[in-house]
């Protein structure tokens, strides 16, 4: 089973996460898409790849009522988990997921593939690549 765990404000890494969602599915793999706000320790101990979504929030930071705090707490658990990162940001350059790349590095997870960051979420672009991303992940 793969795990799709996401936040998101304005429904922009909602997209990104529902893509990626179908995207893993067509390939054949069993995926649940979720919010983190309903996501357990759970649901990371038993995710075979554990995607995790958040956009570029604060200045170039995680969201922090609940991916910060979600992270922090399942620190452990990151140790050799087969990790996928991806977001949605706006007038940056994505150096929160530069950042949260080598945080999840550190913290020994194995990340299976470059993260992925769209601006914003372009209508009739950001399906296809979100799409592939998913295939992408399951090789
Ligand atoms: C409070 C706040 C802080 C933000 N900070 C950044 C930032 O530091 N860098 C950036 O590129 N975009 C920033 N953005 C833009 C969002 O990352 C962008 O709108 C993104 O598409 C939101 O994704 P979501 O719809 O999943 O919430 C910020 C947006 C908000 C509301």
């Amino acid at each position: 089973m793969i795990k799709v765990i996401y936040w998101s404000g304005t429904g922009n890494t909602k997209n990104m996460a529902e893509y990626i969602g179908q995207g893993i599915k067509e390939k054949g793999k069993e995926v649940d898409v979720l919010e983190i706000s309903n996501a357990t320790e759970n649901d990371i101990v038993s995710a075979e790849i554990l995607a995790l979504g958040c956009p570029a929030m604060g200045c170039e930071e995680l969201e922090d009522s609940e991916v910060i705090p979600f992270i922090e707490a399942n620190e452990a658990l990151m140790k050799d988990k087969k990790v996928v990162l991806f977001g949605s940001y706006g007038w940056g350059n994505g150096e929160w997921m530069e950042t949260w790349k080598e945080q999840m590095e550190s913290l020994g997870a194995k990340l299976v593939t470059d993260p992925l960051i769209v601006n914003e979420f372009t209508q009739g672009q950001d399906e296809e690549i979100c799409l592939g991303y998913g295939r992408q992940i399951v090789g």
